[in-house]
C-alpha cells in the first residue's frame, strides 16, 4: 500500500506576472517546479504525479527527470486543468497500482522541507486526512465595511499548507461528490471535509510559504542564496 504525490504545477501565475506559468519561473539556476520536485523527491513517496499546464508537458517531463534521477519511473506528467480543482482531478484519475495514501502538494511551495512531507504521509490514518498548518501570527479583526466590528481569537485558527494527505479512496469518492455538486473548494482539506470525512493537522513549516507574489519569489531567492540547492 504505497503513497502517492500529486504535484499541482498546472497554474498560470497570474499574481507573479513573470511572463511564464509559475511552475517554470526561476528562482535561482532552477525553476519553483524543479525546487519542489527536489524536495518531493528527498520525501519517502513511492509514485509522483507532476500536474502540468497544457503545452508545458515536455517541460515538466525535463523537471522531473532532473530531480528524480534515477528513480525516474516512479513519476509521471499529466496534464492540469482551468482550476486547481481540475487539475488535482486529473492527478487523480493518473495514479495507477497499489496506492492507498495521496498527497496534494502546490509546486508553487517550493521550499517546503521534505520532513513536512513525510509527517503528512505518516499522519494519514484510516479515514482521517491531515494537513500542515501553521499558527496565525497577526492580529485579525472582523470588519464590516469601515468598521471594526470585533476582534478573532488567533488561538481559534490556522493558517493551512500542503501538501494535505488523504486516504485514497475516500478523496477520489469526494471529488467525484465534488464534481456532481458543480462546487469549487478553496482546498483539498474543504473538499474531503463537505464529503462529511474528518481532517487533523499536524506542525507545518515556515519554508512551507505558497510564491504567490512577487515579494514571495524574492524571498525564495534570498532563502536559497543563504542555503542552496
Ligand atoms: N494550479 C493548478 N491548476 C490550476 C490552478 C492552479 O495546478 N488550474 C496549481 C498551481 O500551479 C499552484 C497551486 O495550484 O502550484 C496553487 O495555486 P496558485 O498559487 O493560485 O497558482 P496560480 O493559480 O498559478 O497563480 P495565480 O492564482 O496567481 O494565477
Ligand atoms: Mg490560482
Amino acid at each position: 500500500p504505497d503513497t502517492a504525490i500529486i504535484v499541482v504545477a498546472a497554474g498560470s501565475g497570474t499574481r507573479l506576472d513573470a511572463g511564464a506559468p509559475k511552475a517554470f519561473v526561476g528562482i535561482d539556476g532552477h525553476s519553483i517546479l524543479r525546487h519542489a520536485l527536489e524536495g518531493v523527491f528527498a520525501a519517502a513517496p513511492a509514485q509522483v504525479i507532476v500536474v502540468a499546464p497544457a503545452g508545458f508537458e515536455g517541460d515538466a517531463e525535463t523537471e522531473l527527470r532532473a530531480a528524480a534521477g534515477q528513480r525516474r519511473e516512479l513519476g509521471r506528467v499529466v496534464t492540469g486543468g482551468d482550476t486547481r480543482q481540475q487539475s488535482v482531478a486529473a492527478g487523480l484519475a493518473a495514479l495507477w497500482g497499489d496506492v492507498s495514501t495521496v498527497l496534494v502538494h502546490d509546486a508553487a511551495r517550493a521550499l517546503t522541507p521534505p520532513a513536512v512531507i513525510d509527517r503528512v504521509a505518516d499522519a494519514v490514518d484510516g479515514v482521517v486526512g491531515v494537513i500542515p498548518t501553521l499558527p496565525v501570527v497577526d492580529t485579525l479583526k472582523r470588519v464590516d465595511g469601515s468598521a471594526i466590528v470585533g476582534p478573532v481569537d488567533r488561538d481559534a485558527l490556522a493558517a493551512a499548507q500542503t501538501p494535505q494527505g488523504f486516504p485514497r479512496a475516500l478523496l477520489e469518492s469526494a471529488y467525484a461528490a465534488a464534481l456532481a455538486s458543480g462546487i469549487e473548494y478553496t482546498d483539498d482539506a474543504a473538499l474531503y471535509a463537505a464529503a462529511g470525512h474528518r481532517v487533523g493537522h499536524i506542525p507545518g513549516d515556515a519554508r512551507g510559504f505558497k510564491i504567490t507574489t512577487p515579494a514571495d519569489l524574492e524571498r525564495a531567492r534570498q532563502l536559497l542564496a543563504a542555503e542552496p540547492l
